[in-house]
């Protein structure tokens, strides 16, 4: 079998890739777009803006960490969201192994933003990755490329979407180092999400000082992931 990325069709009528080395969809085959926007969106930033003591929109915009960019399809509706309500964006990708600007626009997302952020995104991309980029006038994003565990910032996030490989594919992005590794980057009052939920990683989550709660899954799902960083 080839080793190339496949484009592939999810039951919502979204596509995804199929990355053949990894056996495995970058997004759940139950629908690529309904996932990412009740994991991410809804479950992530809009949870976040409803509970948040700060009333938006404000001067400070809402930052947002990714592990696992890839397609950035969760940047694109986050981006999006954040441009129908008046939000500024501060947006950083994690990403080991990027896509080519090419790969990303055989996926068809563009369908799901407005023209004029498709068109943003399309032509900061590859930028994005060497630093960051103004996509708009209220959106910063920027990609880094490399490892999760080789990701260092001095900065923490209002939300972290936590979007690797599941776990029987990737478990070392799942193990207690790496969670720890991505939850020293969350704000205290800061919301992680999941699309997956297991024993091992609610016990980790709970032991870096968050409280965890099992949200409703997506489609295919019954269960996700949203932990809270509580004040120490
Ligand atoms: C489930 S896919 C993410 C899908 C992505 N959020 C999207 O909407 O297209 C997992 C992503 O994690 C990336 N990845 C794999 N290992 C990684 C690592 N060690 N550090 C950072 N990213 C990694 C993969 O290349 C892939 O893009």
């Amino acid at each position: 079998m080839s080793n190339e990325l496949q484009i592939v069709k999810t039951a919502d009528g979204s596509n995804t890739i199929f990355n053949p080395q990894v056996g495995e969809n970058y997004h759940s085959k139950h629908g690529a777009l309904q996932e990412s926007k009740h994991v991410f969106l809804n479950s992530g930033l809009q949870y976040f803006l409803e509970s948040a003591s700060v009333k938006f929109p404000i001067e400070t915009p809402v930052s947002i960490l990714e592990v696992g960019f890839g397609t950035g399809l969760n940047f694109l509706l986050s981006a999006d969201m954040c441009v129908e309500k008046g939000i500024r964006l501060d947006y950083t990708g994690i990403e080991a192994y990027p896509l080519t600007k090419e790969m990303i626009g055989q996926t068809g997302y563009e369908q799901y933003v407005s023209a004029e952020l498709w068109q943003q995104f399309n032509a900061k991309y590859p930028d994005a990755l060497k630093g960051e980029v103004n996509i708009g006038a209220n959106c910063q994003l920027q990609i880094a490329d490399r490892q999760l565990l080789n990701f260092q910032s001095p900065r923490q996030y209002d939300i972290i979407y936590f979007d690797a490989f599941a776990v029987s594919y990737q478990p070392e992005m799942w193990n207690e180092a790496a969670i720890a590794h991505t939850i020293q980057y969350l704000k205290p009052g800061g919301v992680f999400v999941t699309y997956a939920i297991t024993g091992n990683l609610k016990r980790a989550v709970k032991a870096l000082g968050c409280k965890v709660e099992k949200a409703p899954g997506a489609p295919g799902k019954r269960e996700m992931l949203r932990a809270v960083k509580q004040n120490r």
